[in-house]
């Protein structure tokens, strides 16, 4: 068996502790990758800063990380898609309630990824750079085209549905994704970024950018279209995207973020006051939200990026679109990666980098 070791969360607000860690085998439909490269997210930031308040099924000794690239060192009985030396990139999901949390975390030298969330990489990609994708892309596919979503029209299918579709946040990682997805199925989309970001936007397939305070030029621009659907991204963007929906007729919003930030609470244990305020402040927004979206009949759902791995989404994303996609050029692995430096040890620095914010960038760590 490989030797394994991971950069573990041992306790609530810790940081990382890079420590062995157990070699997991696969099960009938799994792989296991050893990691080249891994990304960090803002939900990996979130439950290691806020303690229980997100999360709170993980063990208190856990493996967090979604974001892999590497190459297949084993793989399940059922497996037909990979074989061992395959390079890849994968979304791990041990976050997810019901997995083997501590196996299928994305912060170690081996990772156990489902065959179904992982894609081949062409051979001129570097792990670095596919390592971006995997949480970003998920989240984007399963708000634009579940049909409990925004349930838009499939990459792929014949006919170009002359509609569009506005991606609040389009400089965030999900953003950049679900910009390309949407122009991928045929929709005009229209996004809002920082102004240094509109170019880089524009090239990954939006028609039109707008900086978060132009709303109205947004809205105006939008005159006489047909509005599939909204995705907000971002703290706030949720009722801005409400607001777009009522204007402009349209019917679904899929929120990605929550309504306000927990990036500045303390972080120690216990129901302090700054908790307490963001708790209340949480659930009246929430509410204040949904009143609204209900009153026009407009359908707001909160979104969750795993939950493709359940429907049809998935393969159509992991095993469809995104290998040939990669392969002949047409999609491309954003944001930019910034590797932050090689080694477990690394895990933390690139998530302190994170809290910290990022503009249209990815941090990488290297093994
Ligand atoms: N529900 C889920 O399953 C799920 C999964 C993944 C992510 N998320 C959430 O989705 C959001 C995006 O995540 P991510 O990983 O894609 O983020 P990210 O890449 O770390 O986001 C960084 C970007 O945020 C943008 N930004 C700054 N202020 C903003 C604002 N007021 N409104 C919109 N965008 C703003 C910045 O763009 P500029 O520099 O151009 O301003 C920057 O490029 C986060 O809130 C995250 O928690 C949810």
């Amino acid at each position: 068996m490989p030797t394994n070791s991971a950069a573990w969360l041992t306790a609530p607000y810790a940081p990382f502790v890079v420590e062995d860690a157990p070699y997991t085998r696969p099960a009938p439909t799994q792989i296991v990758i050893r990691n080249r490269a891994i990304a960090v997210n803002p939900l990996d930031d979130i439950k290691q800063s806020s303690g229980n308040l997100m999360y709170g099924w993980l063990p208190t000794r856990t493996v967090l990380g979604e974001d892999v690239a590497g190459e297949v060192a084993e793989v399940g009985s059922a497996v037909t898609r990979f074989a061992v030396g395959d390079r890849v990139v994968g979304y791990a999901v041990g976050m997810e309630k019901g997995r083997r949390h501590a196996a299928e975390g994305g912060f170690q030298l081996y990772t156990v990824v489902e065959s179904a969330l992982a894609a081949p990489i062409p051979e001129g990609m570097r792990f670095e750079n596919a390592a971006v994708l995997p949480l970003g892309i998920s989240t984007a596919a399963s708000a634009l085209f579940q049909k409990d979503q925004l349930g838009l029209r499939h990459p792929g299918t014949a006919g170009t549905p002359n509609q569009t579709v506005v991606v609040w946040g389009g400089s965030t990682s999900v953003g950049m994704n679900a910009i390309q997805l949407a122009a991928a199925a045929g929709y005009e989309v229209v996004s809002t970024a920082s102004e240094h970001n509109h170019q880089r936007l524009r090239e990954l397939g939006a028609t039109t950018v707008f900086e978060y305070a132009q709303l109205s030029q947004l809205i105006a621009s939008l005159q006489g279209k047909q509005v599939a659907g909204i995705l907000a991204l971002g703290t706030g963007s949720a009722a801005k995207a409400i607001t777009i929906a009522i204007a402009t007729r349209s019917r679904r919003v899929a929120m990605a973020s929550p309504s306000v930030s927990f990036t500045g609470l303390p972080q120690r244990p216990g129901f302090t006051l700054p908790l307490a305020r963001t708790i209340a402040q949480l659930v009246m927004s929430q509410t204040v939200l949904q009143v609204r979206a209900a009153r026009h009949r407009i359908r707001a759902r909160f979104v969750w990026g795993s939950t493709l791995m359940t429907n049809e989404v998935g393969p159509m994303l992991w095993e469809q679109f995104l290998p040939a996609a990669l392969a002949e050029g047409r999609y491309i692995a954003a944001p930019t990666a910034e590797v932050v430096g090689s080694g477990l040890e690394q895990v933390q620095t690139a998530l302190d980098a994170l809290h910290q914010g990022v503009s249209a960038r990815k941090l990488v760590v290297t093994l």
